[in-house]
C-alpha cells in the first residue's frame, strides 16, 4: 500500500491528464481529477521488463510471442474464470480503435448500434463516425442504482439493431453488470441475433462481492456473438503505450475483423506494449490486489465525506471501476453553475457529467481516484468547502 500514497510530479511528461487543463478548465492551477490514467506507478515489473528490451537498441516492428499468448490466458482464467481460446485473439492498440474497427467490418451505414447512456463519450462517435444510427438505451436509476431498461432494450432490438455496445463494467456510473444482467442482455442479442461488443477494460477493478463476468462466458451462445474487448491499460496504468486485444467469436468472424484492422493499419503494436502487458498479465497480479483496496478505500472515504457534508452532493456506489458519478441534483444549481464553481473556486478538473449523455449526465459530474489518498482528501476537501450550501454564493 506504502506504494501508493507517494505523490509522484507529473511535470513535464506530456501527461494528457495535465497538459488539457487549460484548454478545459481555463487554468493550470486545477487539481486534475479526470481522464482515466492513474496518478500511481505501474507495477515494478513493468518498467523492468520495458527497461530489459530497451536496452536491446534495435526497435524494428514487432510480433507478439507465444509468453505472452499465455500470460493473457492465464490471466483471463485466474482472474475471470474463462478459458479463452487463443487462436481467436487479434491486438490493436486501443479499445476504441477497435471499436471502430468492429463498427465498420460488421455493421453498414444507417444500421442501428445501441448504446446505454450516460456511457464513455468515445462510444457515440464509434457509430456516429461511420454514419451508423445511434440507439440510445438510457440506464435507469432504480433505488439509487443504474439499472438496464430491458423493456426498452428488447424493443430496440426488436426494431432492427445489429449491434450492441456494452461497458462492462460500466463507465462512469460504477456498475459491475451481474449474471443475471448479463444472461438477459445475452438472451436478447441471441433471440434478436445482435452483435456484442463487449468493451470490458474495466474488468480488472472491482470491489467487495462484485465479480466482473465476461459476457463471452455466459453461454456458448452468445459467445458466438460477441467480441471481448480487453486491455492492461487501464488496470495497470499504462495506456500511453497503447496496447489492447479482441477475442472474436470464431475464426471466420476473426479473419473479417482482422482485414478491418489491416485497412485501418492498426494490426500490430508498438514493442514495449507488448512487452508491458506480458509483465503486468505474469507479474502483477499482487499490485492489483493492493490496487483495488486503495481504490476501495478513496471510494469509501469520498462517499463518506459527501454523504455527510452539506453540500448535497451524493455519489454512486461503485462497484468498480476507479471513476466515481457524482450527483449535484440535489445542490439546487445548474449545469453550468456547478461547472464553473468547480473550475473557478474549487479548482478541481472533473469530467462534465453532460459528456457522458446530455440528459442523463446533466447535473453529474466524473471523479477519478486512482490517485494517492491525500490528493483525492485534497479534492474532495476543496469541492466541500465550495458546495457548502451557503458557502457558495460567496
Ligand atoms: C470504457 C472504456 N473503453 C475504452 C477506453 C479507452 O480505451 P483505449 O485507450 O484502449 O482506446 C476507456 C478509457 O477510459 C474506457 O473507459
Amino acid at each position: 500500500m506504502e506504494q501508493f500514497n507517494r505523490i509522484i510530479s507529473r511535470e513535464n511528461t506530456g501527461a494528457v491528464k495535465l497538459e488539457f487543463r487549460e484548454k478545459l478548465f481555463g487554468s493550470n492551477e486545477i487539481l486534475p481529477m479526470w481522464v482515466a490514467d492513474m496518478d500511481l506507478a505501474a507495477p515494478n515489473a513493468v518498467q523492468e521488463a520495458i527497461q530489459k528490451r530497451a536496452e536491446h537498441n534495435l526497435y524494428g516492428y514487432t510480433m507478439h510471442n507465444p509468453d505472452l499468448i499465455e500470460a493473457i490466458k492465464n490471466w483471463i482464467r485466474n482472474r475471470h474464470e474463462y478459458t479463452i481460446n487463443t487462436e481467436l485473439l487479434s491486438f490493436s492498440p486501443g479499445v476504441i480503435p477497435s471499436l471502430h474497427a468492429l463498427v465498420q467490418a460488421f455493421t453498414n451505414e444507417r444500421d442501428q448500434i445501441v448504446i446505454q447512456p450516460p456511457v464513455y463519450p468515445p462510444f457515440y462517435s464509434v457509430v456516429r463516425n461511420h454514419n451508423r444510427t445511434l440507439i440510445e438505451n438510457e440506464l435507469i436509476i432504480d433505488e439509487g442504482k443504474y439499472k438496464i431498461n430491458f423493456e426498452q432494450l428488447e424493443q430496440q432490438f426488436k426494431n432492427g439493431a445489429k449491434a450492441f455496445i456494452l461497458c462492462s463494467p460500466h463507465n462512469p456510473v460504477g456498475r459491475v453488470w451481474t449474471k443475471e444482467e448479463l444472461k438477459k442482455i445475452a438472451d436478447l442479442c441471441i433471440e434478436y441475433n445482435v452483435f456484442l461488443f463487449s468493451d470490458e477494460i474495466h474488468a480488472d477493478i472491482a470491489f467487495d462481492h462484485n465479480k466482473h463476468i465476461p459476457s463471452a462466458s455466459i453461454s456458448r451462445e452468445i459467445e458466438q456473438l460477441t467480441f471481448t474487448l480487453m486491455a492492461p491499460s487501464k488496470t495497470f496504468n499504462i495506456a500511453g503505450l497503447q496496447g489492447s486485444y479482441v477475442i472474436s467469436p470464431n475464426e471466420y468472424l476473426k479473419e473479417v475483423l482482422n482485414k478491418q484492422l489491416m485497412k485501418q493499419g492498426i494490426m500490430m503494436l508498438n514493442t514495449f506494449a507488448y512487452v508491458a502487458m506480458q509483465a503486468s498479465y505474469e507479474s502483477g497480479a499482487q499490485w492489483l490486489e493492493e490496487l483495488n483496496i486503495l481504490i476501495k478505500k478513496n471510494a469509501d472515504f469520498v462517499i463518506e465525506r459527501l454523504h455527510t457534508s452539506n453540500t448535497g452532493i451524493r455519489v454512486f456506489q461503485p462497484e468498480g471501476t476507479y471513476l466515481l458519478w457524482l450527483d449535484f441534483r440535489s445542490t439546487d444549481l445548474s449545469h453550468e453553475e456547478i461547472k464553473n464553481l468547480l473550475q473557478t473556486k474549487a479548482k478541481v478538473g472533473l469530467n462534465d457529467g453532460q459528456s457522458f449523455g446530455e440528459t442523463s449526465g446533466n447535473l453529474f459530474m466524473r471523479m477519478n481516484i486512482a490517485s494517492p489518498p491525500s490528493i483525492v482528501q485534497e479534492g474532495v476537501e476543496r469541492i466541500i468547502h465550495t458546495f457548502t450550501k451557503n458557502n457558495n454564493m460567496e
